[in-house]
């Protein structure tokens, strides 16, 4: 049986609507900002319940216009977890900030009660990441940040549809960032962004900022530069959102049949569920013994796993020059880079698909 882990050509199976409506699009020529962007816009704020969107490029710019937008960059550092994906620390390094990492916690998500231990004179802002889908304890970072005067940026890209006790990721930050990027639970056919604010004194400034610093064709108020959403991609997005709800439902059910296959399974440790979140599970992760055998006897079963990633990112050459982190906190996160596999979960799995992969896992560990 094959258990594939892309599941983009069954969301994109038929495009038929998403073709009728880019005809019209492409009548308007409406190509660069314009209605379709202003309607997704709108579409995304209020689905999530935020009080400004912003659509960007991709969540790399999202993550950098955010931190732009609060005013962060050279000798400013800004806390963020060291199991997240490039882009996180890699934002803040492009606007000329200092990335300090912290370690995460069992349900692989930063652990908040570490974050003080690092904080310093230069310390501007903490940027929680909802790695995989799932959430970080917010409340005592919004906590921290209070007590220290620091702004919050959410990395909440894997986030959309998700939810922390009925509020949206993306809903708790000063500024906040999200990626449509094709593998997240919000599909672009190519790269999408959005960023999420509530303060207007943000928000105007990244709005210009996001194109050339424009105020009308003629005039520019600031240097910016480009950083648009297509409006090509909000057609293909605005009907994504319209699915979004299903897609979460069914890949809670699907992760529901992993976490029930495999929760007895000593060699496995699966992050805790919180019961008043709903994650996305743009990635199901565990930890799980010999993971390299473990990977290899599933891949050759048909199961396409994965591995995000076999480095956690003080691991990475580039993390040296530009982070500051002590390894000997990082023990949870270099844990994570040994043991983790990603097992697919995607919406479109059948139930025997994802009984297969328990059961070819339970075999693994001669559990039937
Ligand atoms: C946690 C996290 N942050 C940032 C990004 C960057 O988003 P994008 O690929 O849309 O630039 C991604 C996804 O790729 C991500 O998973």
């Amino acid at each position: 049986m094959k258990v594939e882990y892309n599941y983009l050509p069954k969301e994109f199976e038929d495009c038929e609507a998403i073709i009728e409506e880019w005809r019209k699009l492409i009548n308007t020529t409406d190509f660069t900002l314009g209605a379709y962007v202003e309607a997704f816009e709108e579409k995304f704020r209020k689905a999530i319940g935020a009080d400004y969107c912003i659509a960007v490029n991709c969540g790399t710019d999202a993550l950098i216009l955010s931190l732009k937008g609060m005013g962060i960059g050279v000798g400013d550092e800004v806390i963020t977890v060291a199991n997240t994906f490039y882009a996180s620390v890699g934002a803040i390094v492009a606007v000329g900030a200092t990335p300090v990492l912290v370690d995460c916690d069992d349900r692989f998500q930063i652990d908040a009660t570490k974050i003080e231990a690092v904080l310093s004179s230069q310390t501007k802002a903490i940027m929680p990441v909802h790695w995989a889908g799932a959430s970080p304890d917010m409340e005592p970072i919004i906590e921290i940040c209070k007590r220290h005067e620091l702004l919050m940026i959410e990395d909440a890209c894997m986030g959309i549809g998700a939810s922390v006790d009925g509020q949206s990721p993306g809903t708790f930050g000063n500024i906040n960032a999200f990626s449509m990027h094709p593998l997240k639970s919000l599909n672009a056919m190519g790269d999408g962004g959005m960023v999420a604010s509530s303060d207007t004194k943000f928000v105007e400034w990244m709005r210009k900022y996001r194109n050339h610093g424009m105020v009308d064709r003629d005039h520019i108020e600031f240097w910016g530069i480009n950083m648009r959403m297509q409006p090509l991609q909000c057609v293909v997005l605005s009907q994504g959102l319209d699915r979004l709800n299903d897609t979460i439902e069914k890949r809670n059910k699907n992760a529901k049949i992993l976490d029930e296959g495999l929760g007895d399974l000593k060699q496995v440790s699966l992050p805790r569920r919180l019961p008043k979140n709903i994650e996305t599970f743009a990635l199901y992760m565990g930890l799980f013994e010999e993971r390299d055998k473990l990977i290899q006897y599933l891949n050759e079963k048909g199961i396409e796993a994965k591995i995000h990633y076999p480095l956690a990112l003080h691991q990475q050459k580039a993390a040296k020059e530009k982070c500051i982190f002590d390894p000997e906190t990082l023990e949870k996160s270099t844990l994570q880079a040994n043991k983790l596999i990603t097992l697919p979960v995607h919406q479109f799995l059948r139930e025997e698909q994802l009984n297969y992969t328990v059961n070819t896992i339970r075999e693994f560990y001669g559990k039937n």
